[in-house]
């Protein structure tokens, strides 16, 4: 992409550095399902839930090099506002109509922060009897010390800078961007 081209779709904000380039983020995604086709076995009953809005585009990538039979949904919480930091109160927007008792059940996050939205939804899964509850995040910035749940693939240890691009924004702007920034 030129720096124009780039420039147009930011509405002229500068970024900082891109971090992950769409070539590296691939690269990881296609072993990240890799590494969750593995851990499956043939009759486990995967249930792959997604974060959104952040998860969306990571999720439709990961989730097409799956080797398995799967089912889909999808959980709306918001913690942040149009803040950077977390406001460490998070709201369930949207609670995933899918049966979760018995199911193999993977999360899927963008970016583990302060781990206060993973906390909160891990509780509340966990209360509805899956047979196991695994997070898939392909950032992880290691702030958290209380992680109710660690995830067991992790795409990229992130630095601890604000980032956007590839489903992550800040305030809504930047989530289209085919590759992960710092602002
Ligand atoms: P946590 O609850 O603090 O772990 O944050 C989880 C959510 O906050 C993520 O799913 C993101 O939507 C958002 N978030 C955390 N850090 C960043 C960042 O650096 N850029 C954009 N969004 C972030
Ligand atoms: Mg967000």
């Amino acid at each position: 992409m030129t720096k124009e081209g780039l420039l147009a779709r930011t509405g002229g904000r500068e970024l900082k550095r891109v971090v992950y380039s769409a070539d590296a983020i691939a690269t990881r995604v296609r072993e990240m399902a890799g590494e969750i086709t593995g851990h499956y076995r043939p009759g486990d009953s995967v249930l792959i839930l997604g974060l959104l809005k952040g998860s969306f585009i990571f999720l439709s990538d990961l989730v097409r090099h799956i080797d398995w039979p799967l089912h889909l949904d999808f959980i709306v919480a918001s913690s942040y506002g149009a803040g950077t930091t977390s406001s460490g109160d998070v709201k369930l927007l949207y609670d995933p109509t899918a049966p979760i008792e018995g199911r193999h059940i993977i999360l899927v996050e963008d970016i583990v922060d302060s781990g206060n939205t993973i906390n909160r939804l891990a509780r509340a899964l966990e209360s509805r009897s899956p047979a196991s509850i695994e997070l898939c995040a392909l950032l992880h910035k290691h702030i958290a010390d209380d992680l109710v749940l660690e995830p067991r693939w992790v795409g990229f240890d992130a630095p601890q800078e604000f980032l956007v691009g590839y489903g992550l924004d800040h305030a809504e702007d930047f989530r289209h961007l085919p590759f992960v920034a710092s602002i």
